[in-house]
């Protein structure tokens, strides 16, 4: 009987409050059994109103099946393509190289050497193909069952969805960003300059899908880091890719690894190797924090423990640092963040784009708005040349990065798609929120994103995994 008058009660009150609790419940029934009896039995069915445990075993299944899925695989298969099909016309010029040359000096016996060598990685790549095919079938299969488990749980939940819980989350995350947002955001005279005038590429237009995705020669190993090409090479390095992963604490790095062509990044041969910068790690001068660059030879990056950009020249091995002013955030003060979390160590954000060097903070004084600097060679070293101070709160974005002298800031929509949002252009001053490029993460949170002017492919670091897109620009 208690049970019973209790669900009745249940009844009798939603039906007082509003139409969006009726819903709920619609949900509650109550049955009266075996009447017969002394006791009246009373069943309270579906009394939750959301199976949220359902939802997280079906959230369980996608995460595993996506983990199998074939975007990542078939990636896998490309960047391993990639890398073979840059590598064939290198070894061709070689080949030619050596016909021409092959007087059986020593020239002839070191270009056979060279070959040698892009062979053994040729076979290396070809071998990593040959097992990602095997396991590509393998796992199409087992993902067509799963997707069809996948389907028939959600078509379930999508019944039960009756108070639209997942859809109302999702807006509600959105609005508290866009809110933050606005809180942040101070009027902006529009400009009647035309926009992107300056870039020789045409204007910036989209990013593709991911076009490189490789864990590298250190699967899992280094959670942040950062990686790309070196836009202005030293001359017969420009097929050289540098990697600086965080060794200590995922805050400090002292070397930089270097990898000869991108098949050997991706099938993990470091040729030339490690260049440190100093055998401990950390100290005075060595790098805090991912998101460095590399540019005409040099890496710039946030030195440790200080407010300033540091300069490790890899030829001479020797440090040049430029102090930024005072007031400047550092030592994880004012970071980048992401729907639900900052990360760590990011205040310093160095950028290269078509023109060279810059750096993206902020300081006391702009309440944590971006501000963005280029890095110039004086008589002196180096020297902080025009500055810019945007309308943009740092830690509502996940990154940002330079293209043709325009700063575009990245926000995390879903653990899947991220969105540049948005760019100030240094030209025309002119600063846009609602750029609204969107491109598929292949993990969820970005720890470094850099453009690299050579290509045109913007170079992200994700949760110790190289990932890359191409750049579309349109005149
Ligand atoms: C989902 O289930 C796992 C394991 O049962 C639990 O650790 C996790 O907290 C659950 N997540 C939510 C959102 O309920
Ligand atoms: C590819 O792998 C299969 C076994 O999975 C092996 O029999 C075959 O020899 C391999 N082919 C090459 C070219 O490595
Ligand atoms: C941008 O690229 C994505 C992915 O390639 C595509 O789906 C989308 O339609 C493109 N958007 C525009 C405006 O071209
Ligand atoms: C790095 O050092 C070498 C050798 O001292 C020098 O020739 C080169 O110009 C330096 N590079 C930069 C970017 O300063």
């Amino acid at each position: 009987m208690e049970l019973k008058t209790l669900s009745v009660r249940i009844v009798l009150e939603c039906t007082m409050k509003s139409s969006l609790l009726l819903s709920l419940c619609a949900l509650v029934t109550v049955s009266q059994q075996s009447p017969t009896r002394d006791t009246c039995e009373c069943e309270l069915s579906n009394a939750q109103p959301f199976p949220y445990d359902k939802l997280n075993t079906t959230q369980k299944s996608v995460a595993d099946c996506n983990n199998n899925v074939s975007p990542q695989k078939t990636l896998d298969l490309e960047s391993l393509l990639l890398g073979l099909e840059r590598r064939l016309p290198q070894l061709e010029e070689d080949m030619s190289e050596l016909e021409q040359d092959d007087d059986g000096g020593v020239y002839g016996v070191l270009a056979l050497h060279v070959i040698e060598n892009e062979l053994t990685e040729i076979r290396l790549l070809m071998e990593r193909l040959n097992v990602t095919t095997a396991t590509h079938r393998q796992q199409a299969q087992i993902t067509t069952q799963q997707i069809s488990a996948i389907r028939a749980e959600l078509q379930q939940l999508e019944a039960y969805d009756t108070l639209q819980v997942v859809k109302r989350d999702q807006t509600n995350q959105r609005l508290k960003r866009d809110l933050d947002q606005c809180r942040n955001r101070q009027p902006i005279a529009p400009s009647t300059l035309p926009p992107y005038g300056a870039c020789p590429h045409g204007r910036f237009q989209n990013v593709s899908g991911p076009r490189i995705f490789t864990a590298g020669e250190y699967p899992g190993s280094f959670k942040y880091g950062a990686w790309g090409q070196d836009p202005k090479p030293e001359k017969g390095k420009e097929d050289w890719y540098w990697y600086v992963p965080l060794t200590s604490s995922n805050r400090f790095a002292h070397y930089v690894r270097q990898y000869s062509t991108l098949s050997s990044l991706v099938v993990g041969i470091s040729v030339p190797g490690n260049v440190m910068i100093h055998a401990s790690n950390p100290t005075t001068n060595t790098v805090q924090g991912p998101n460095v660059v590399m540019y005409a030879g040099a890496l710039y990056y946030n030195c440790y423990n200080v407010d300033s950009v540091c300069r490790f020249n890899l030829t001479s091995r020797t440090v040049t640092t430029l102090q930024l002013p005072k007031g400047t955030r550092f030592n994880s003060k004012s970071n980048f963040c992401s729907l639900d979390e900052c990360f760590p160590f990011t205040d310093l954000d160095l950028a290269t784009d078509e023109s060279g060097v810059w750096v993206i903070y902020t300081t006391n004084q702009d309440h944590g708005n971006l501000v963005l600097s280029r890095v110039e060679h004086g008589p002196e070293g180096l020297q902080l040349g025009q500055t810019w101070r945007t309308s943009l709160f740092k830690q509502a974005t996940t990154n940002t990065f330079m293209a043709c002298g325009v700063l575009y800031a990245t926000r995390s929509v879903s653990k899947e798609t991220e969105e540049i949002f948005y760019s100030y252009d240094t030209a025309t001053g002119q600063e846009k929120f609602n750029v609204g490029i969107f491109f598929q993460k292949m993990l969820p949170n970005i720890y470094s994103l850099n453009y690299s002017p050579v290509d045109q492919m913007l170079h992200s670091y994700a949760d110790a995994n190289m990932v890359s897109y191409k750049v579309v620009f349109e005149y």
